[in-house]
């Protein structure tokens, strides 16, 4: 197992090696946008559509990251397959994008370096996300409504993606206590359905889709991969105000983001959904995402699930950890 290298201001260097500075923007105020991509088949899946929505967010924060977005993918696309050989053939990654300003510059006299943005890419193999993931495909997850609500577009524009992410925190934190597997969908200060710390919501009534107006929300590349796949399929979508209400008289509610595409909620707030298994609509549109991305990715994570044990120790041995056995 060869060592995995990450892209670094301007260089490949191990991924241990890769250090960012404790004076960092990103660590003084969360400033740092980011992207999460994955691949199937071992082809980033969408990359294009997330590269955009990083330059969308850096525009926003007021980071010029030296680069265009052509020397970025191109640069993604070598930082892949510079890990590639460090898995087997049949394994697959997630691409994380990570650009802050730089360190701030009252602390530029303990900087070798100087003052420079700060721009990473990290590929991590999937095994371990998509491992531990996979029983919450047959499963399904709990969605509840935690205390804690989103941050309005007008006081920060959740479509900008960056590391600025306590209130998602403190939302998981909130939901934990309810139980193991439940997921916090946060409302709006109007009291609507906003989304999830990492993921946009559905619902499904009446055949129709139905999910959150694009405002207080992350219009995650996964949504807009849903409603394509559902308008195929011939079924209506409709962008919405959706409440508590409309969530608890659903036939269906699925939650989606890049890494497992789509899952469904088992319930909502306590209440189960039909009899708590996948919907008609929700699994035709996991169907057509396998058929789009190529990939049994249900099947990829049961298999992953079954090697994660091993894979952990062999990582674990590689760095000479005490706790390998
Ligand atoms: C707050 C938030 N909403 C939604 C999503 C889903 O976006 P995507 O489908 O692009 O992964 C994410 C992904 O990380 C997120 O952080």
């Amino acid at each position: 197992m060869s060592q995995r290298v990450v892209y670094f201001n301007g260089q490949f260097v191990p991924e241990s090696a890769a250090r960012v500075s404790i004076f960092d923007s990103a660590l003084m105020y969360g400033d740092m946008a980011f992207e999460m991509t994955r691949t199937y088949s071992q082809r980033p899946f969408r990359l294009r559509e997330h590269l955009d929505r990083l330059y969308g967010s850096l525009r926003l924060l007021e980071i010029d990251c030296g680069l265009t977005i052509d020397q970025m993918e191109q640069i993604t696309r070598e930082t892949l397959e510079r890990n590639l050989a460090s898995e087997t053939a049949d394994m697959d990654w997630q691409i994380m994008h990570d650009v802050s300003r730089g360190p701030l510059s009252v602390y530029r006299t303990a900087l070798t370096e100087g003052i420079r943005p700060t721009v990473s890419i990290n590929c991590w193999p999937l095994i371990t996300h998509m491992g531990g993931f996979a029983p919450n495909y047959s499963n399904g997850v709990h969605v509840v409504i935690p205390a804690q609500q989103t941050l309005p577009a007008h006081l920060v524009d959740p479509k900008a993606k960056t590391r600025s992410r306590l209130h998602y925190q403190m939302a998981n934190l909130q939901a934990s206590r309810q139980g193991a597997g439940r997921w916090p969908v946060l409302l709006d200060p109007d009291g609507y359905l906003a989304e999830g710390p990492g993921w946009n919501i559905f619902l499904v009534k009446n055949g129709e889709l139905l999910t959150p107006e694009p405002r207080n929300i992350l219009l995650g590349v996964s949504r807009a991969t849903t409603i394509e796949l559902a308008r195929e399929l011939g079924l209506a979508v409709r962008e919405t105000n959706l409440g508590r209400y409309e969530a608890l008289r659903a036939d269906e509610i699925f939650c989606t983001a890049t890494t497992y595409a789509l899952v469904h909620a088992r319930s909502f707030e306590g209440q189960t959904l039909g009899d708590g298994s996948p919907g008609p609509v929700f699994t035709r549109l996991v169907e057509a995402w396998k058929k789009l991305a190529g990939v049994d990715f249900v099947a990829q994570a049961q298999d992953y699930a079954q090697r994660l044990p091993a894979w952990e120790q062999a990582a674990l041995s590689a760095l000479g950890r005490k706790d390998a056995r």
